[in-house]
């Protein structure tokens, strides 16, 4: 692969003669500019077909020594140059990916303190990224930002898609207001039971999605963390600007640099057609190529788990409720009483893998297998797992050579309780443990408080952890799924062995309460910016008593939505998580789980529209094969779209749709299933209702 930037020319001038620095991205549409106002502070802008996007915006750092490198700066030189590349990512929404952009690395100096910063801009045209750079130099060797100032400045009170900027979670329902609402919804409404409330009541967590009044679809996020702390905005709402709020470590510092070193990218995807927000391909392309020399081993993957059972309360990860006597080392499992509602036990595992092979699946994920479930969560309690010890109900070597012959892959499971040093500790182990019986993938989480105390999940020390995890995990042959991690910023192009995070709030949630029905109408625009999640869909049984009668949750969703899901909610890890029993009531509308691609060779975005609806059709990895998934949100409505992204040709298209009274609360599993032909010419109709959706497969007429 190419990885190519052409210089095109490089100025040199004095301070006294600094004009501003203008950049456009390759189609034009796009234009940036880079000043120093007055004092010699940085600053830049940003229009889109001639709409400003990002008004005139302040950039730089506040230092720990009481500088800062906001001002006093004159621009040493720019060097411009463009990059047309295209590569291929090891799994992915394409089979390539175009890398397209015109860059302006703008040298600044600060004459004050004898120090330089540059500022490399990369406008794509489909929005813009860019990131401090500290070349090496004796005056600012080490240093510790307590502040980076980036402002993101907007036109208007314009329409956020917000979650509580938090430096514990990401697990909350979406809120839509005006910018000058959030403040007053923040203040009144953090109810939901997690955590911690916002950093500052209009404080917010990327990737942020914003659409303005006359139509632009904004989108801030970043790309590229590494060794740097996780980038939240807070928000100034008289004047409607953002900017950046680093999280802090347990001091309150934010980041500990040694130069040469660079930040993350900070990005502003744009347009004004919603669908292309879905089709950015800029944060995996502001990412390094993949550093894995044989990826041979990566691969996506279909999974089902002994997991929703445990989520909804019908049975538990724990082996005996005999807490007191147990110490992980030094207490004998064998000796304690099971409580009985054990879901990891050899036979129920066998159960479930005899289901998953039947029905054509990957892998399976046991969770609660190990020892140490009994007393793991809330009270800081630094060795809590040792990921290798079995309790005396699931038997690794039987489960292994059992899913072995079965065709399935055992997906280990790593819950750290947040307990890092633990977690480092027993990772080698936990690793080997993993290769010598027939594990290819883990499945991290990392519940609750950090430990160390005073630590948070999305700092910078904490964010180092999270990629040390898996580029340890690379060196084995691992594939990492990490739930509670930092949100994604586009590493699983550096690192495909990172193939899914959980980072937002997930599934799980429709069976601690629920979630809004229009929750997955907007993720992809705001947490799969980043990359792929592990969402778990597939939920049939709405009513949650059903399988618990301690547990009134309802899963908001239709049947056809949760088809849907494993078209819109890209991820190469895609799970069936409700329970067997519950498929096998409606196995027709399950061929639709069993039949859908995991790997993909292009994707065409429908349809779109922010916590309202999207529509996406995505072609099979190296077959002609076509998938569509509408997801829809609250509100009824018939989603119109043309097939004339399939070649000319034949074909017989299988649509899983909503019945005519469907509907998410009172009328969830009707549905429709039929078969038509259809030709690249055809146009689609298809009602959807409240939270509802459709599926539709699509094979050429003689393969059918
Ligand atoms: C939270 C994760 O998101 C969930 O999937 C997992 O089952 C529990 N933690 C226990 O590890
Ligand atoms: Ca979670």
């Amino acid at each position: 692969m190419k990885h190519l930037f052409k210089t095109l020319c490089a100025f040199c001038f004095f301070a006294s003669a600094v004009q501003a620095q203008e950049l456009l991205s390759p189609n034009g549409e796009l234009a940036m500019k880079f000043e120093l106002q007055d004092g010699g502070r940085p600053s830049y802008s940003l229009t889109y077909k001639g709409k400003t996007v990002i008004a005139p915006s302040m950039l730089g750092m506040k230092l720990k020594d009481n500088t800062t490198l906001c001002d006093g700066m004159t621009v040493e030189n720019v060097e411009r140059s463009s990059q047309d590349e295209t590569w291929t990512p090891v799994w992915g929404e394409e089979n390539s990916i175009r890398s397209h952009c015109n860059e302006m690395l703008v040298h600044l100096k600060q004459d004050s303190h004898n120090r330089r910063m540059d500022i490399r801009f990369r406008l794509f045209d489909d929005g813009l990224g860019f990131r401090y750079e500290f070349p090496l130099q004796r005056e600012l060797n080490y240093f510790v930002i307590t502040d980076e100032c980036t402002q993101f400045a907007m036109t208007g009170d314009h329409t956020a898609y917000w979650i509580p900027g938090d430096y514990d979670t990401q697990e909350y329902d979406y809120t839509r207001s005006r910018l000058s609402e959030i403040r007053g919804l923040m203040e009144a409404s953090i109810t939901d039971n997690l955590s911690q409330t916002s950093f500052s009541p209009t404080g917010v967590q990327t990737a942020l999605m914003l659409k303005t009044d006359d139509g632009l679809y904004i989108n801030l996020h970043e790309a590229a963390l590494v060794n740097y702390p996780c980038m939240h905005l807070n928000l100034d709402d008289k004047n409607f600007v953002f900017t950046s709020w680093l999280t802090p470590d347990p001091n309150g510092d934010k980041a500990y640099m040694q130069s040469p070193c660079t930040t993350p990218w900070r990005t502003v995807i744009v347009s004004d057609d919603a669908r292309d927000i879905l089709a950015s391909r800029l944060t995996l392309n502001l990412n390094e190529p993949c550093k894995i020399a044989d990826t041979s081993w990566i691969h996506p993957c279909k999974y089902m788990g002994v997991w929703w059972e445990m989520i909804t309360g019908m049975s538990d990860w724990s082996y005996t409720n005999e807490l007191p006597n147990v110490r992980i080392g030094q207490t004998d499992y064998s000796t304690l009483k099971p409580h009985g509602r054990h879901g990891a036990t050899t036979e129920n595992v066998k159960r479930y893998i005899d289901f998953a092979s039947e029905n054509g699946f990957d892998g399976m994920l046991v969770e609660g297998w190990n020892i140490g479930w009994e007393d793991w969560f809330g009270n800081f309690k630094d060795e809590v797992f040792d990921f290798v010890t079995p309790y005396p109900d699931f038997n690794v070597a039987e489960i292994r050579d059992y899913a072995r012959q079965k065709g399935i892959k055992m997906i280990m499971h790593h819950e750290t309780s947040a307990s890092i040093r633990n977690y480092e500790r027993h990772m080698d182990a936990a690793y080997q443990f993993m290769k010598d019986n027939g594990y290819d993938a883990v499945k991290s989480g990392y519940v609750g408080s950090i430990i160390p105390k005073g630590q948070n999940h999305y700092n910078q020390w904490q964010v180092n952890h999270y990629l040390y995890a898996v580029q340890k995990a690379a060196d084995y042959k691992i594939m990492v799924n990490a739930h509670e991690a930092v949100r994604p910023t586009g590493l699983c192009r550096t690192y495909p062995n990172l193939i899914g995070n959980e980072s937002a709030r997930g599934t799980e949630y429709q069976a601690f309460g629920g979630s809004k029905p229009s929750h997955t109408t907007i993720l992809p625009f705001t947490r799969l910016i980043g990359g792929p999640m592990d969402y778990t869909p597939g939920i049939f049984e709405n009513d949650i008593h059903k399988l618990n009668p301690n547990n009134n949750s309802w899963v908001n969703t239709t049947l056809c939505n949760q088809l849907s899901l494993y078209v819109t909610m890209y991820s190469p890890l895609q799970m069936a998580a409700d329970l067997p029993q519950n498929y096998e009531r409606f196995m027709d509308a399950f061929q639709f789980i069993k039949d859908v691609a995991v790997d993909w060779d292009h994707s065409w975005y429908l349809e779109a529209e922010p916590m309202e609806y999207l529509t996406v059709a995505r072609k099979t990895k190296g077959k002609d094969e076509w998938f569509i998934g509408g997801t829809n949100g609250e509100q009824p409505r018939t989603s119109v779209i043309s097939l004339d992204f399939l070649p000319k040709g034949k074909y017989v298209a299988t649509i899983y749709k909503d019945g005519k009274d469907a509907h998410y609360k009172n009328n969830p599993q009707t549905y429709d299933i039929s078969q038509q032909k259809v030709t690249e010419k055809t146009k689609l109709k298809v009602w959807t209702a409240a939270g509802g959706g459709y599926a539709v497969r699509i094979v050429p007429v003689a393969s059918k």
